[in-house]
């Protein structure tokens, strides 16, 4: 139309939107939907498993881009065992085969990786690949990635309060000295930040057994994704909804504003 100017259209990424001095410090996931997704695809389970890899490659990308520093993903829980031996050992192999495949990638991004849960009931050779792995990027100092292996919240607590129960015993603490900050050291993720943020894909509801300590005060977000489907977009998506979140801790809005 004369006299209009015509406006060029840009489009911006949600990537673009992120305040840089709002990143969380720790964002956990869990990753669920990897059945249901290679059932839509018409295929056996396991290759949900292997799609959802890629979902892993790209949120551990996406967390380095905008400064994440620490990513922890439920990749298999104590529930998990339970599963059919097939899955348990498909998923074994994945693990082995993700740690040979990407272990140069993550080197190259800086990646440090850590591992939290009964790590002991992993299977040997996956422990092996595991351990030196960890040793490898040990130096690293961008984003740690840790993986929950063997993992469920109420094993680790149980397994802290019976630590704190023999150092009581044997006379090493009072029972009276127990507070939050001795019992965090107690936990598998001792020297973590709380994350801030808890995303689960899949379009249910439920924490699974999952940090339940570590999660007091943190954020959710649940979208309807399966987890080969969450990509990078999806991802700052989820820290651009925390971002407009008021966190009150407790208190109320206006001594958060003040
Ligand atoms: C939950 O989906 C997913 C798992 C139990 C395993 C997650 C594992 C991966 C993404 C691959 C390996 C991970 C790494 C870190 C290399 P589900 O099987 O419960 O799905 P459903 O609810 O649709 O059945």
């Amino acid at each position: 139309m004369p006299g209009i100017r015509k406006q060029k259209l840009t489009t911006v990424s949600v990537k673009d939107k992120l305040d840089r001095n709002k990143i969380p410090n720790h964002i956990a996931i869990i990753m669920d939907g990897n059945g249901r997704w290679a059932a839509k695809h018409g295929n056996a389970r396991i290759f949900g498993h292997e799609k959802g890899v890629e979902s892993v490659r790209a949120v551990v990308e996406a967390s380095g881009e905008i400064g994440v520093k620490f990513l922890t993903l439920y990749a298999f829980s104590t529930e998990n065992w339970g599963r059919p031996p097939e899955e348990v050992n498909a998923l074994m192999g994945l693990l082995i085969q993700a740690i040979e495949n990407e272990t140069e990638k993550l080197n190259k991004n800086n990646v440090r990786l850590g591992v939290i849960g009964n790590i002991e009931q992993l299977p040997i050779d996956v422990k092996n690949k595991l351990f030196k792995c960890i040793n490898n990027l040990k130096s690293n100092s961008g984003l740690t990635l840790i993986l929950a292996l063997s993992y469920s919240s109420k094993w680790e607590i149980i397994n802290a309060v019976k630590k704190l129960a023999v150092n009581v015993q044997e006379g090493k603490i009072l029972a009276e000295e127990i507070n939050d900050e001795m019992f965090e050291d107690y936990l598998t993720t001792k020297g973590i930040p709380n994350p801030e943020l808890l995303i689960r894909t899949s379009g249910e509801y439920r924490i699974s057994n999952f940090l339940l300590w570590q999660i007091a005060y943190t954020e959710f977000y649940f979208t309807e994704k399966l987890w080969p489907d969450f990509k990078k977009e999806d991802f700052f998506e989820a820290v651009y909804n925390y971002q407009n979140r008021e966190r009150r801790f407790g208190k109320t809005s206006e001594q958060i504003v003040s």
